[in-house]
Order: C-alpha cells, then sequence, then structure tokens
C-alpha cells in the first residue's frame, strides 16, 4: 500500500498498449461512468485562444475535439497515446492541423521540450500506471508545462457514498482477479504525489456518476 493506490502494480506498458488496440471505439461505453466528470475537467482547464495543450493518453479523440475549439484559431493541441489505434481514432476525429500534432509515445517519456504547454489534461489513464512510474510522470508533466501552467488529472478513485463504496469494492476484487480483464484501472489518489513531484495549490474532487467516483485533481506550476 502507498498513497497513491491500495493496488499499487498493474499491467505492463505492452499490455496497456495491447488492450487499447483491441479495445478501439468500444473504449467510448465507459462514457456513461466518466463524461460528468471529464465535463469537470474540462472547465477546470480553464482554456483560452491561443493555448498550448498536451491531452495525454488521447484515447479515442472527444476531448481532443473540444480542446481544439476552445484554444482557436492560434491554440495547438497536441495528443500523445501509447495505442496506434487510438490514435487513428482521435485522427479521424479532429480537423487539421490537430490532426498532425498527435504522436505515438509513452508518458513516462514525452517527446517535447520544457516549458512547452500551458495546460496538460490527462484522464483516466493515471489509474492504470504503476504506482512507482507515477511520479516519473508528474515529474514530465511540470518539466514540459510553462509557468504558471496548469495540469488537470481525471481518474478512478475510492468511493465516497455508500453506493460508490460498493462500486469499488466490487471493481477491486474483480481487479485482485484480473487487472487485466478492467484494463489495468484501479482507484488512485493523486494530490500528495503532485505535491511531491513540484506542483501547488493543488484541488480535488470526487464526482460519482451512476455509482462510479472519480476524482478531478487540479494542480498549477
Ligand atoms: C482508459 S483510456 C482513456 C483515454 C482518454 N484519456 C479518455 O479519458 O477517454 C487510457 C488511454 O491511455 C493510453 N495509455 C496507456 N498507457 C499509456 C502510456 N504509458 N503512455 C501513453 N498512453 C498510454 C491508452 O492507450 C488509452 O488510450
Amino acid at each position: 500500500m502507498n498513497n497513491i493506490s491500495q493496488l499499487p502494480e498493474t499491467i505492463t506498458t505492452p499490455q496497456a498498449q495491447r488492450f487499447y488496440d483491441r479495445l478501439g471505439i468500444n473504449h467510448d461505453r465507459g462514457e456513461r461512468y466518466e463524461r460528468l466528470a471529464k465535463e469537470v475537467g474540462l472547465a477546470r482547464l480553464a482554456l483560452a485562444p491561443g493555448q498550448w495543450v498536451l491531452n495525454a493518453g488521447v484515447g479515442t479523440g472527444k476531448e481532443q475535439k473540444l480542446i481544439q475549439a476552445a484554444i482557436a484559431p492560434a491554440g495547438v493541441a497536441w495528443g500523445i497515446d501509447i495505442s496506434r489505434v487510438m490514435l487513428d481514432l482521435t485522427r479521424s476525429r479532429v480537423a487539421p492541423p490537430g490532426s498532425q500534432a498527435l504522436c505515438q509515445g509513452d508518458i513516462q517519456r514525452l517527446p517535447f521540450p520544457a516549458g512547452t504547454f500551458d495546460r496538460i489534461f490527462c484522464t483516466y489513464v493515471l489509474d492504470l500506471i504503476p504506482a512507482g512510474a507515477i511520479p516519473t510522470i508528474l515529474r514530465e508533466f511540470h518539466r514540459v508545462l510553462r509557468p504558471p501552467g496548469r495540469v488537470v488529472l481525471v481518474s478512478l478513485t475510492e468511493g465516497t457514498t455508500l453506493a460508490s463504496r460498493a462500486v469499488i469494492g466490487a471493481w477491486k476484487s474483480f481487479y485482485r482477479l484480473s487487472p487485466l480483464s478492467m484494463g489495468g484501472c484501479r482507484p488512485i489518489r493523486l494530490t500528495h504525489a503532485l505535491l511531491k513531484a513540484g506542483f501547488s495549490r493543488v484541488q480535488r474532487q470526487v464526482v460519482v456518476q451512476l455509482g462510479m467516483p472519480s476524482e478531478v485533481v487540479v494542480a498549477q506550476w
């Protein structure tokens, strides 16, 4: 047990890549549990025209389209993902030049110079990363942000209500049997790790949709 998760280990990066390559557009079925928290996260990004934004683990591109529209015409929305299939889905959703600002890679090693971005958005990705690798990723986010940049992280978290505690209890039972069957996702808490990575003014709220609890964490460079 550590301060990020009671279940620190999860699937490997190659397993995640294969899982999300296979999942493809079926990924969007999870929207009914995640939509509200993502909407809160997008609002907390406080996007404005001209900003540079990184969507880390961009997935099928629904949010990328909204980000692109909010920062147009001069802003740049980059997306990175380990899965080629996810990147192709995003590419089919976003208009040029955003469709060119996509790269395949591991968020543990971001291929961008220091101080590139005003905002970083990362939703339902860190909850499938081994706890030992999360500090490295948060330091990478800090490196590529330019002051006074902001990061918004949305992740599965521990339950806060009777219903959401029951849902997460059942989730963890399945997870213990097979992390891969749950896409490697397990509940996490990121506030402490963000402070350790150099971020300040860390704020956290929990959003529950259909019994599924998500934390929306906002932090400043
Ligand atoms: C649950 S999906 C979330 C996608 C999107 N952010 C959303 O909220 O809809 C997790 C995504 O993270 C990507 N991913 C997993 N591990 C990664 C890594 N180490 N580096 C980059 N992307 C990764 C997966 O390929 C997948 O697209």
